[in-house]
């Protein structure tokens, strides 16, 4: 597990492209912690450095967000609002694990459970603008991400 700090939101949108760096096609990223930690934020960091030009807004009311270069698929999905039923129904495995395709997934621990393989990045808040961000992953054989 790699463990960083974030002083603003800027900063965390540079972790964010950064990050983007680990990802290949197939992967799902989960990401948990408070309201308010950053997820969205550090999302939008790694759009950017997907080079997949777009506005991220919170996908709250739409469930997913689809975002693509036309080589790759982005998708954006926000669990907050739906429980195990509705996430059933909403039928998340049709946006998991392509090969075309990686998979955003904030409130992910609504979720982790049923996942064989992800990365994981956790969000607490320090202080007004402080943030601790938490890297691990599971199911993978290689080491991912050591670039936090
Ligand atoms: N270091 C920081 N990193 C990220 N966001 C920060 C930081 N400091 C302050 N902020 C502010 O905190 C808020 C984070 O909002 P964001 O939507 O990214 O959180 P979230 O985890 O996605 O929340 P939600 O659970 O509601 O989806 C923004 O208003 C941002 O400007
Ligand atoms: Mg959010």
């Amino acid at each position: 597990m790699i463990k960083k700090y974030s002083l603003s939101a800027i900063e965390t949108i540079a972790l964010g492209e950064n990050f983007s760096k680990n990802l290949k096609p197939g992967d799902v990223v989960i990401f948990e912690g408070v309201l308010g930690g950053g997820k969205t934020t550090f999302i939008k960091g790694i759009l950017e450095g997907l080079k997949i030009r777009c506005k991220v807004l919170s996908p709250s009311f739409t469930l997913v967000r689809n975002y693509t270069n036309n080589k790759l698929h982005v998708y954006h999905i926000d669990l907050y609002r739906l429980n195990d039923e509705e996430i059933f129904d909403f039928g998340i495995e049709d946006f998991l694990y392509g090969k075309n395709s990686i998979t955003l997934i904030e409130w992910g621990e609504k979720i982790e459970h049923c996942l064989s393989r992800y990365l994981k990045v956790v969000f607490s808040i320090l202080g007004e603008e402080k943030r601790q961000i938490e890297f691990s992953s599971k199911g993978y054989r290689e080491n991912k991400f050591l670039l936090g």
